[in-house]
Parts: C-alpha cells; structure tokens; sequence
C-alpha cells in the first residue's frame, strides 16, 4: 500500500517500550507524530531521540503524542533509553516501537533498499527517518524522509503542527517560513470580501491571490 497525504494511517499492534499498543487507539483523539530512526545506540539517533524527549512540553501543549520506532528489541529500546536520558539530561517518557520483525517498518515504507548509506555491516536496511504527522481522525498529514546522515529538526515538525491545527480551525494558510504569532494567508477558496468579515483584525490585500491577516492565535 503507497501511504500519501491524505490515507488512513495504517492500523497496527505493537510491543513499546511502554506496553503493548493498538495504534488507532494509541492515537485516541490526539494528534500524533510517529518517527523512525535507523537503529539504537547510534550517534544522530541517540541526539534525536533526546530532543524529542527535552519538547515533550511543547507537544502536549498541541496536543500531540509522539512515538518512535526502531527495528531493535525491546531489551535494547530500554538500556539505549538509559543512555539517552543520562547524556541529553532528559527523562524520555514517549513509547519506542520495538519492530524487530519490520512488521511496522513494512506498513509504513519506511525500509529502503536502494539506500546504501543506511544499512548494517550485512547490508541489511536500517529503517530510514521517517516522520508522519497524523490528525485525530487518523488521516497523515506530512510525510517527511530524512537520510542517515542528517538529524532532524524537531522545531520544524512542531512548526507544521502548529500550521496544521491553526489551518484546520481557520481558513488560512501560512507562508514559507512562518512561526508560530506571524501574519498568516487568508485561504485561496475566501473572496476578499468575505475575508473582511471573516478575520476582524483586518486584512492586507498584497495582490488579488495573496491576502495576509494577523494571526488569529
Ligand atoms: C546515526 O544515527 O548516527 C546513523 C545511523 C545509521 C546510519 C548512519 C548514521
């Protein structure tokens, strides 16, 4: 199955590190950032996982459940945890996905076996990094790979979040580079007119399809 913008997030059972899960109903009514990483006790991994764990504030204020994924045991999701917590000074309390069998990695295409820069001393694929973001109603919303090479930047996820939720409960759109508080994009489908009425702080018609408005936040 391709998973696109816009399918169903595939449903699934899984062993984490914080009980065993059915994903829909991990998901529940919040939104939910599932993220793979190549394997545990890796150096860029080992830093991610620690920053995700330093922003937990930051995704329970949106509302956001994460969980992670490796295809390593959970023997060895809960040592490498110890290690990420001692190093990154955090207290990781999000679930790791022990997807030994790849049962998960395969749902999610998140294996990748043209990708030589991401495979164990056999050659065998690590899962790639990936990144969904997935709404309450279980529909993905952002589908990211990164190579092995390149940690992500967490801040850039909770930025589309923040997009993600603001445009679902406004029309709007936001600019490439926006944060959080920024001028946002009156929706193309909004005529100007009822743009007026709708967004009372006023808008700025900078041409006929690109009108801006102070963030309603
Ligand atoms: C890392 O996390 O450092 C890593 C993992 C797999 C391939 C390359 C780097």
């Amino acid at each position: 199955m391709v998973l696109r913008l816009g399918s169903v997030a595939p449903d699934f059972e899984a062993q984490t590190t914080k009980g065993n899960i059915k994903f829909h109903e991990f998901i529940g009514d919040n939104w939910t950032i599932l993220f793979s990483h190549p394997a545990d006790f890796t150096p860029v991994c080992t830093t991610e996982l620690g920053l995700v764990a330093a922003l937990q504030d930051e995704f329970d204020k949106r509302n956001v459940k994460v969980i992670g994924l490796s295809a390593n045991g959970l023997e060895e999701h809960r040592k490498w945890i110890t290690d990420i917590n001692d190093i990154s000074g955090v207290d990781l309390q999000f679930p790791i996905i022990a997807d030994a069998d790849r049962k998960v990695s395969e749902l999610y295409d998140m294996l990748d076996h043209q990708d030589a820069t991401n495979v164990d001393a056999k050659g065998i694929p690590f899962t790639v990094r990936s990144v969904f973001i997935i709404d309450p109603k279980k529909t993905i919303r952002l589908i990211i790979t990164y190579p092995a090479s390149t940690g992500r930047n967490f801040d850039e996820i909770l930025r589309v979040i923040d997009s993600l939720q603001l445009g679902d409960k406004y029309k709007i759109t936001t600019p490439g580079n926006w944060k959080k508080g920024d001028d946002v994009i009156v929706h193309p489908s909004v005529s100007t007119e009822e743009a007026q009425k709708i967004f009372p702080k006023g808008v700025k018609v900078v041409r006929p399809y690109l009108r801006l408005t102070p963030s309603p936040f």
